[in-house]
């Protein structure tokens, strides 16, 4: 049986993923894996998609959750074709002002469950098979007041690029995606809106719909990085070459 393991599938990006998996693999997939916390919304998202679907309701930060993977993935003697990680939450605003819970709840869900996934995961995947990591636009450079959560962005690019290096020789490639700021839930979970970020406020909106299409596209054509929009393509080059002491304060939300 070969499968499709999809984080943060209840919303936003994770929900376009669902769509732009069955669109591009509809007949090689036979499970779909959704995981998140909100179990109706994953059910609602494998209707809407008439996808035969099994629901993981679960919170990643627990470990426990990454051992009910394994445990799924050992019983089930599955192939993985695809993970997709793409849960993550991010917070606006000055580190000491975030507080030490968020602050932590961040690295735990988009760097601590992303290794506890991918470990338990690789063992099930063969030659052709794809790991794409959603990272952000946020890696390319720090964001002073998202100090933490481009940092964990800045880890998810730095593993993407070094595991992939190392799968190669199995045949498995590992793709980052980079999405610029879109219209989703992250932004009110963030406390970004009502001119807190004037940023945010000026920057232009990724399409989740596109950058999902897109972004699956590279992982399955063996790319390493896929950013969206070439306003974001140029900042990622102006984010190489210049100091970033000279890109934080464009860079600073
Ligand atoms: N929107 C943007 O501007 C933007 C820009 C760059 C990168 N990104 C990245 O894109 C990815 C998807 O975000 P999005 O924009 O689609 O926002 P979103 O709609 O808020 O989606 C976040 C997903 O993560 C899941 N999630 C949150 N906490 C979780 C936990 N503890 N355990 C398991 N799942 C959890 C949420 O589901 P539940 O609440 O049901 O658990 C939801 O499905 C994230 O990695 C984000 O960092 C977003």
């Amino acid at each position: 049986m070969k499968i499709a393991i999809i984080t943060g599938a209840s919303s936003g990006l994770g929900a376009e993923y669902v769509e732009a998996v069955k669109n591009r693999f509809n007949d090689t997939i036979d499970e779909y894996w959704l995981i998140a916390r909100r179990e109706e919304r994953l059910k609602e998202v494998a209707r809407k998609n008439g996808i035969n679907a099994r629901i993981f309701p679960l919170d990643l930060t627990d470990k426990n959750s990454i051992s009910a993977i394994k445990q799924a993935l050992t019983d089930s003697n599955a192939e993985v074709k695809l993970l997709i990680n793409n849960s993550g939450f991010g917070k606006l605003g000055y580190f000491e002002d975030i507080g030490a819970l968020d602050n932590m709840a961040m690295s735990d869900l988009n760097v601590t469950a992303v290794n506890g996934i991918t470990s338990v995961v690789i063992p099930s995947m063969k030659k052709g098979s794809f790991i794409l990591n959603v990272c952000s636009i946020a890696s390319f450079a720090p964001n002073p007041r998202m100090t933490v959560y481009c940092s964990t962005k800045a880890y998810i690019l730095s593993f993407t690029k070094s595991l992939r290096y190392e799968l190669k020789r199995k045949g498995i490639n590992v793709c980052a995606a980079c999405p610029g700021p879109m219209d989703t839930e992250f932004l009110p979970v963030a406390g970004i809106g009502d001119g807190s970020s004037k940023t945010f406020d000026t920057l232009p909106r990724v399409n989740p719909k596109t950058m999902a299409i897109k972004s699956l596209k590279a992982a399955d054509k063996g790319k390493c990085v896929y950013t969206a929009r070439l306003f974001y393509k140029f900042y990622r080059i102006l984010a190489k070459i210049l100091p970033h002491n000279l890109i934080m304060p464009m860079s600073k939300t």
